[in-house]
């Protein structure tokens, strides 16, 4: 997979893909990421890349014309018809689709160029969500100060999936979400630590007693936090 991020603050992203799975799979040779400032692609003498909005209002708009420029250097074309299958533009803002696990699978599964378009809070001109967007992504039902962190966040959960990235191809399959809960507690050694013992099930061999107490505890936690992953948005079983 190739992923190419495409921000106003390029050093934002100094270190962070250079960690765990994500070193691993650059390593691999799974994922090459690239990382590009917006501003090289403005041609005005100012090299601006934000503007007032039209019809007032608060701070500043992400313009079109360098986003459009960035796209068709990297892209190859501004037409979104005309993108490659396997090409997915992504636009990183607080009014897209939730992101969930699933989707991540879906990316990981089906995208073998994925280009994030990190918005600013304030706002992103909309024919860059019209005409250059495939997708657009939220990371959560909060507002950031720009589409940077989450550009991370979707990265991070995209890579961990692809064949190869986890050290046993069975992790992923387990995890969270993956099986429409959360995951259940985990404890290594010592047995007991300040006065508190890990539960004697887990020490005591039986796997299917193991089995049966971790399904009863990711549940447990599932009800206690994330009751809408159990019945569902609107409230059915
Ligand atoms: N930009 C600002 N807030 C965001 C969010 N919640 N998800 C994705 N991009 C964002």
């Amino acid at each position: 997979m190739r992923i190419d991020v495409l921000t106003i603050f390029p050093e934002f992203f100094g270190q962070v893909f250079e960690f765990g799975i994500i070193r691993r799979a650059k390593l691999a040779g799974l994922v090459k990421i690239n990382v590009h400032d917006i501003r090289e692609f403005a041609t005005d003498k100012h090299r601006m890349v934000d503007d007032r909005p039209f019809g007032g209002g608060d701070g500043m708009v992400l313009k079109p014309e360098p986003v459009f420029a960035a796209i068709e250097n990297i892209v190859g074309t501004s037409e979104k018809a005309a993108y490659e299958a396997g090409t997915r533009v992504v636009l990183l803002t607080p009014q897209g689709k939730p992101l969930k696990q699933a989707m991540a699978k879906e990316l990981a599964d089906e995208v073998k160029h994925l280009v994030l378009i990190c918005g600013r809070y304030e706002g992103v001109d909309e024919r860059i969500n019209q005409a250059l967007a495939t997708d657009e992504i939220s990371i959560g039902d909060y507002v950031l100060s720009g589409g940077e962190p989450a550009a991370i966040v979707l990265t991070d959960s995209i890579v961990r999936l692809l064949p190869g990235a986890l050290g046993s191809e069975t992790s992923a399959v387990n995890e969270s979400f993956t099986s429409g809960m959360l995951d259940y507690p985990h404890y290594t050694r010592p047995a007991e630590f300040r006065g508190m013992k890990v539960p004697d099930v887990l020490l005591n061999g039986n796997h299917a007693e193991i089995e049966k107490w971790r399904r009863n505890e990711a549940l447990e936690k599932t009800r206690r936090y994330r009751n809408d992953l159990l019945v569902g948005e609107n409230g059915e079983m």
